[in-house]
């Protein structure tokens, strides 16, 4: 069992990493990391912090000459934290994906390393499957460059956040995505109105460190999951009624006309 200094010791030892991150102030791993960014002309100068996720901080930061960023003036830089309590959960998508599963057993820095990575495949898989997602720029580290999706500095809200006017497109443009992912043989397992931004009627999908190959023994559990969320999300909601075994049924039918 672990003694109440412990505890308290390390509690304190989170509170001040915490404070460093609110002031801006990244650890000497992360720097280092982060200077590749700079020197490949991907980042020119960080903004502000614009969310704190579950596992990880996001800043905006002004981009820099490089083609990477097709012109946009902005970039989102996502860190994951070292310290993660998402830890554990991580090891456990990491342990199931043929992409990954001999590395386990490696060190924590590893782990999040290489979920980040992850986070970064993923994105490319469905950025290159024609699914709206922020264009993935480049990893390091534990550090990865997106585009922004937003307007003028301002982040796209959650799909929660927002009363769509027409919940039925966007309902059936995630099922197109979800659909796209999966004839690439990738699934998100975390669709939600958390992980969906729109953006001028469009959902953008995000949060793809979880997202596992279709060969993961869980893929297809994620996946029914994802759908039903989906369905039932639009339910709920604004009354939009759709029939999950036809949705799963075409998702996952023959593809061949794509
Ligand atoms: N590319 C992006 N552009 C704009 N905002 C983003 C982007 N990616 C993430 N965000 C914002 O950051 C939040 C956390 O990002 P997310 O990837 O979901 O992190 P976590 O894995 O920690 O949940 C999101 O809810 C969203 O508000
Ligand atoms: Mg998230």
């Amino acid at each position: 069992m672990r003694s109440k200094r412990h505890r308290q010791e390390r509690e304190e030892y989170m509170l001040k990493e915490q404070k460093k991150v609110d002031q801006g102030i990244f650890d000497t791993q992360t720097m280092v990391y982060l200077s590749k960014f700079f020197n490949k002309g991907i980042v020119s100068k960080l903004e502000f912090i614009i969310a704190r996720g579950k596992e990880a901080d996001l800043y905006l930061a002004d981009s820099g000459k490089s083609d990477v960023v097709n012109g946009e003036d902005v970039v989102v830089l996502k860190f994951f934290r070292i310290e993660a309590s998402a830890f554990l959960k991580m090891s456990k998508y990491i342990i199931g994906d043929p992409r990954f599963s001999r590395q386990i057993g490696k060190s924590r820095k590893f782990i999040i390393n290489t979920w980040c990575k992850k986070e970064f495949g993923n994105l490319r898989i469905a950025s290159i499957a024609g699914v709206h997602v922020p264009r993935p720029y480049m990893f390091n580290g534990n550090i990865i460059a997106m585009e922004f999706i937003g307007d003028e500095g301002k982040p796209a809200p959650a799909m929660k956040d927002v009363i769509l006017e027409d919940p039925e497109t966007i309902e059936d443009l995630i099922i197109e995505g979800i659909r796209k992912m999966y004839i690439r043989k990738l699934v998100h397992g975390d669709v939600s109105e958390f992980n969906i931004l729109i953006r001028k009627g469009i959902p953008y999908f995000i949060d793809f460190g979880q997202a596992v190959v279709t060969r993961h023994p869980n893929a297809n559990e994620f996946l029914v999951r994802d759908v039903k969320n989906t369905i039932n999300y639009f339910w709920k909601n604004y009354k939009v009624k759709k029939d999950f075994d036809e949705v799963y049924k075409y998702i996952v039918s023959d593809s061949s006309d794509m």
